[in-house]
C-alpha cells in the first residue's frame, strides 16, 4: 500500500464514524477559541515597544516602530520577518529581545530561568523528550494533552498512565516503582493544571507531596491557566505557591496572552541543557524578533489585568450557574465549560443548533476526548458581556434537553 493510500483509507474510516474534519469559518459569537481575556480578538494595530538596546544593535527594528508588527502587511512592509536572520537560536535566529522576554517572564514567575520555544506543543514535547530518558519512569493523567502524549512517545520510558486526577492511583503507581527503581533512573510525573478539555484542575498540591514522597519530578502544562490564575496572573503553580517544587512548568502564548510562541519555565541548569539539547529548539527556525516585541507588549498588559481576570472568572461563575439549574452535567468551574453530551451525533446536532442561534461552540468528539463522552467544549471569555453569557448558557440547556 502507498502512503496515499493509507492516507485515503484513514480519512475514508473517518468519514464512515462521522469523525472526519474539515476547516470552518468562524461564523457567530465566539465560544470557542481560548482567547479568555478577549485581546485576540481587538483589531487594533500592534506598536511593539522595542527596546534601546534592540534598537542599537539590530538596524531592522527601526522601521518597525513607525509601523504595526505587520502582522498582516505584506513582506515589502514588514522589514523585521525579512531580516531577523530567519533560522535556529543557535545559528542567526537568537535576537537580543528575546533574552528580555526571558528575563521578564522569569520574573513574572520568580524562577531562575526561561526558554522560549516556538510553540506550546513544541514546549512540552521538546522538553519531555529530552530530559527523559529510555528507562526512566513517567506518570501522565490520562487526559494529558497531545502534546505530551507525543514527547513520551518520541523518548519511550517505562510509562504509566494514571486515571485522570486520581491521587491513589498515582500512589499506587509511585509505590510499585520506587520499590524496583533501578539506580540512576528518574521518576517524573507529568500533569496539566487546568485540563483543556474537562476544564477542571489537577490536585497539585497533593501531587506535588507524593512527588516529594517518592522522589518524583514534577512537569506542569500551565497552558490554559497561564494568565488567568495567580498572582499578576502567572498561573496555578505560582497561585499555589509551588514554584520551588516543581521542576518545570510550560507556558504557551497562544491562548490568554493572545500572542504565539511558548515558553518553559524552570533552572539555569535546566535552561542550559535544553539550549544544548532540545532538538526542539535547536533544529527549527527562531519566532521573528518581532514576536518578542509583542510579548514585551502583552506581558505588563496581562499582569495588571486583574479587571479581565476578575471579568473572566464572574462569566464562567454566570455560565456553570445556569447549566447547573438546568440540570446538565459540567465538570470543574472554570472557563473551560465541558458540557458533556454522551455520543457524537448529540453533541453535533446541539452544536449545529447553537450555530443557528447565532453561537459558536463545537462540539468535541473523541478521540479529542474519551469514547461516550463527546461534548460541547464552551470558552467563556473576559470580553463577553454578561448578559450574551446568561443568553447562551439557557441556549445550552434547550438545545442539549430538546
Ligand atoms: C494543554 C495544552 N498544552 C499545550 C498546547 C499547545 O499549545 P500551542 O497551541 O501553543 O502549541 C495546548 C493547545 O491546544 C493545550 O491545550
Amino acid at each position: 500500500m502507498s502512503l496515499t493510500d493509507r492516507w485515503r483509507i484513514a480519512l475514508d474510516e473517518l468519514r464512515g464514524q462521522g469523525r472526519y474534519r474539515s476547516l470552518r469559518l468562524p461564523a457567530g459569537h465566539d465560544f470557542t477559541s481560548n482567547d479568555y481575556l478577549g485581546y485576540g480578538s481587538e483589531s487594533r494595530a500592534l506598536a511593539p515597544r522595542v527596546p534601546p538596546e534592540v534598537e542599537t544593535n539590530h538596524g531592522e527594528f527601526a522601521g518597525l516602530q513607525a509601523r504595526p508588527t505587520g502582522l498582516g502587511h505584506s513582506r515589502s512592509e514588514c522589514p523585521t520577518l525579512s531580516r531577523s536572520g530567519l533560522s535556529s537560536r543557535l545559528l542567526r535566529g537568537h535576537h537580543a529581545v528575546w533574552g528580555e522576554v526571558e528575563t521578564a517572564l522569569a520574573d513574572w514567575h520568580g524562577a531562575e530561568a526561561v526558554l522560549m520555544l516556538n510553540s506550546g506543543f513544541t514546549a512540552n514535547e521538546g522538553l519531555i523528550s529530552t530530559i527523559v530518558e529510555p528507562g526512566d519512569w513517567v506518570a501522565t493523567d490520562e487526559l494529558n494533552h497531545a502534546c505530551i502524549v507525543e514527547g513520551l512517545r518520541v523518548c519511550r520510558p517505562r510509562k504509566f498512565v494514571f486515571r485522570h486526577n486520581d491521587l491513589n492511583h498515582l500512589e499506587e503507581g509511585l509505590k510499585a516503582e520506587a520499590a524496583k527503581r533501578p539506580p540512576g533512573r528518574e521518576l517524573f510525573i507529568v500533569t496539566e493544571s487546568l485540563f483543556s478539555m474537562d476544564g477542571d484542575r489537577a490536585p497539585l498540591t497533593a501531587i506535588v507531596e507524593l512527588a516529594e514522597r517518592y522522589g518524583a519530578n514534577v512537569i506542569v502544562d500551565e497552558a490554559h491557566s497561564t494568565g488567568c490564575y495567580g498572582p499578576r496572573g502567572s498561573g496555578i503553580v505560582d497561585e499555589l505557591g509551588m514554584r520551588s517544587r516543581v521542576l518545570a512548568t510550560v507556558h504557551t502564548g497562544g491562548k490568554a496572552l493572545g500572542v504565539c510562541g511558548a515558553y518553559v519555565c524552570g533552572s539555569n541548569l535546566l535552561r542550559d541543557y535544553l539550549v544544548n539539547k532540545c532538538r526542539h529548539l535547536i533544529f527549527t527556525t527562531a519566532l521573528p524578533p518581532a514576536i518578542g516585541a509583542w510579548w514585551l507588549e502583552m506581558l505588563p498588559r496581562v499582569q495588571a489585568d486583574d479587571a479581565a481576570r476578575a471579568r473572566l472568572h464572574a462569566n464562567a461563575r454566570t455560565m456553570h450557574a445556569i447549566l447547573a439549574e438546568r440540570g446538565l452535567r459540567v465538570f470543574g468551574d472554570s472557563y473551560i465549560v465541558p458540557v458533556v453530551l454522551g455520543e457524537d451525533p448529540q453533541a453535533v446536532r446541539v452544536s449545529r443548533a447553537l450555530s443557528e442561534r447565532g453561537f459558536d461552540v463545537r462540539a468535541i468528539r473523541p478521540p479529542s476526548v474519551p469514547q461516550g463522552t463527546a461534548r460541547l467544549r464552551v470558552s467563556i471569555h473576559a470580553d463577553h458581556p454578561p448578559e450574551l453569557v446568561r443568553e447562551l448558557a439557557e441556549a445550552v440547556a434547550s438545545c442539549a434537553m430538546s
